[in-house]
Parts: structure tokens; sequence; C-alpha cells
């Protein structure tokens, strides 16, 4: 069948694992239309993660089983057209999409995204695309981390690795919580961004016995929340600052990919582990989350940080960025 230029649209897919600059083709495909309850965006911009990245390099070796796939869960957009079951009032909206690549193979790296109508949460005026495409993933795994166990009012917090994407936003979400907020930071540079959006006490998590640091800062006074980015290099210090009844949420562990967990040791102390992923949050927690991020939006509350906005053409760099590393925040590409 010929298919005529509506039918069809620009994306960018891979067809087998490997390095970005080999397996992500940019080209034509068809373009999806808006099934019943489903929205079609005609996007502006996809956020890259590192989780794309892995998935894109064989993290999932199923997640190929089904065909190509479009990468990028993240990016943001306007409503084209609107499936059966949703209001037509929709169509012209500025959103911002999540979990557009997670349990389903077309993510947000096209021009168009066919997605449940929920997955597309409005985008304030005052935000731009790029930041649109900074919410699924950082946003809302930092709002989770901070949040899953209750309000932090009153709470002393910290947030490992306070620089980092979803760092930044933890710790932004703590402090405008109400909450005391001690960070770590491996550099001077990252220190001060910490600083600038409000931790009380930053100190480095490279140095030995950091902990000592932040017991030291409180005056022995124990933490009641650990944020934390690298769960099994961090444990042992973490055990030595954390309070009876505190709750560690973590949402990642790249370093000690299996960690030994000294289960007496936090028996004792009556911890509650979290181990987040943001794509299974609970539908109810990612509603609330959506509701505080558009309200941070809606009255610029939030410092955002994007790091590199890179040309569609440049997909497969944006990938390489997130690989190496070495600088601070978001990868957005522009598609439009
Ligand atoms: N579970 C989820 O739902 C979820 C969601 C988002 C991201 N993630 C995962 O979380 C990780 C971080 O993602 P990101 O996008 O935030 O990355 P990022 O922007 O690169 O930030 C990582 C931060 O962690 C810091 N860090 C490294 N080792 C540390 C340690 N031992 N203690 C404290 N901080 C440390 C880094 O600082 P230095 O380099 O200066 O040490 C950096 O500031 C990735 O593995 C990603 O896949 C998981």
């Amino acid at each position: 069948m010929i298919m005529s230029k509506s039918d069809v649209m620009q994306a960018a897919w891979f067809d087998k694992f490997g390095p970005a600059n080999d397996v992500l083709t940019l080209g034509e495909i068809a373009k999806p239309r808006a099934a019943a309850g489903e929205v079609l965006i005609r996007m502006k911009t996809t956020g890259v993660n590192p989780s794309d990245v892995k998935k894109r390099a064989g993290a999932f070796p199923d997640l190929l089983d089904g065909g190509s796939v479009v990468p990028h869960s993240d990016g943001a957009g306007v409503i084209e057209s609107v499936g059966e079951g949703v209001s037509s009032q929709r169509i012209g909206e500025r959103v911002w999409v999540y979990q557009a690549q997670f349990a389903r193979r077309f993510g947000s790296a096209a021009q168009y995204l066919a997605i449940d109508a929920s997955r597309a949460a409005l985008l304030p005026e005052n935000t731009s695309f790029e930041v649109g495409a900074c919410l699924g993933i950082p946003m809302m795994t930092s709002h989770r981390c901070v949040f899953s166990d209750g309000p932090v009012e009153g709470m002393t917090v910290l947030i490992t690795g306070g620089a980092g994407r979803v760092g930044y936003y933890a710790i932004q979400w703590a402090r405008q919580a109400g909450a005391r907020v001690i960070a770590t930071a491996s550099n001077d540079t990252d220190k001060s961004a910490c600083e600038s959006i409000g931790a009380d006490l930053v100190v480095n998590h490279r140095q030995e016995n950091w902990a000592e640091a932040v017991m030291s800062f409180t005056r022995g006074e124990k933490v009641d929340r650990v944020i934390d980015v690298e769960f099994g290099a961090n444990l042992s210090e973490v055990l030595k600052l954390i309070g009876t009844g505190g709750t560690i949420a973590t949402y990642s562990s790249t370093r000690v990919k299996e960690p030994k967990l000294p289960f007496l040791q936090m028996m004792y102390l009556n911890l509650s582990l979290h181990l987040v992923i943001v794509y299974a949050m609970p539908e109810v927690a990612k509603q609330a989350a959506i509701t505080d991020i558009n309200a941070k939006l809606a009255n610029d509350e939030f410092q955002h940080r994007i790091a590199h906005v890179l040309d569609f053409e440049d997909i497969a760099r944006s990938h390489e960025l997130i690989e190496q590393g070495g600088f601070r925040g978001c990868v957005v590409v522009r598609i439009e």
C-alpha cells in the first residue's frame, strides 16, 4: 500500500540493541491515530534519561520481541486530535507526557505520539516544551521518593547526589515542603547548585565517613528520611545517620547491583525501605505528583536544569551524552 505524506511521520527507532550510533535509525513510519481514550500529540520535544539509554543498549532482552521500539518516555507537545471518549476541548492543549515508552513500543522520539489521555498532563503556558521534557522521569521520581511515606514538614531529609537530575528536584520538593535538607555532592560546583536551591548542608559523598559530617551538623540528631541514588554503595554510611523508624527511598544502585542488607541492624532501626521505580508508582501517586508538579510549574517555584538541547538529527548523540555523563541537567531533543 502506498502511504501519502499525511499518513507518515518522522521518528527514531531501533530494532536491535547496541551503540546509539549503530542502532538508532531516523526515518519515516506510519503516523499513529488516537484510539478510544487516547490523545494524538504533535511532539515538540523528547527527553532522554538513563533508562532510555539502558533499554537501547539491551538492558531488557525481551524489549524488541514485539518489533522495533521508538525510544523515550518523556516529552512535550500539543494535542492534535482525540479518540472516542476524550473531550474535544483538549485539542490544542499543551501537554507533557510520561511513560510513553513503558509497556508499549512507541515512545516520544517521534513527530506524533498516540497515548492514553491520562499520560498527557497539561503543560502550563509559562513552561517551555524543553522543561516539559524533563518532568516524567526526573521530577515524578523525585516526588515519589520524597513523599512516598507522607509529608516531610519538620523532618530532616538526606538527599544523596543532590546535583543529579532526580536529586536536584528532590531537594526542591523537600525544602519547599518544610524539611531541613542535607544533600551530598562531590565537587564545589555541585555543592553550590544544591545550596542555591535550599540545601542546608552539603557533604561530599566521595569522602570517607561522610556520615560524620552530617551528624556533626545535626549535633547527633538522626535523619528521618533518605532519598538515595546509590543504595548499595551508600548503605553503610546511611545506616550511621538514619534514625529509628526512618525511611530510605532509593531509586538506583548502579555501583553495587546486588547489595547485602545488614538485616538485624536495619530491623532494630525499624526502617522502611522503598525501592522506587517511577513507572510502577501507584496511579494515585502519579496523579498526586502531576497535581503538585503543575502547581510548582504554574507558580514558577522550581529551578530546572537543561544541560543539552539537540536537534532531532542528533538523537544518537543525545544517548551518547547521557552515557558519557560529566554534566549536570536534562538532555532534551527538539523535534520541531
Ligand atoms: N528508579 C527510578 O524510577 C529511576 C528514575 C530516574 C533515574 N533512575 C536511575 O537513577 C540514576 C541516576 O539518574 P539521574 O538521571 O538522576 O542521573 P544523574 O543526573 O547523572 O545524577 C546522578 C548523581 O548521583 C551522584 N552520585 C554518584 N555516586 C554517588 C554516591 N555514591 N552517593 C551519592 N551520589 C552519588 C552523581 O554525582 P557525582 O558523579 O559527582 O558523584 C550525580 O550527581 C540512574 O541510574 C537512573 O537510571 C531511576
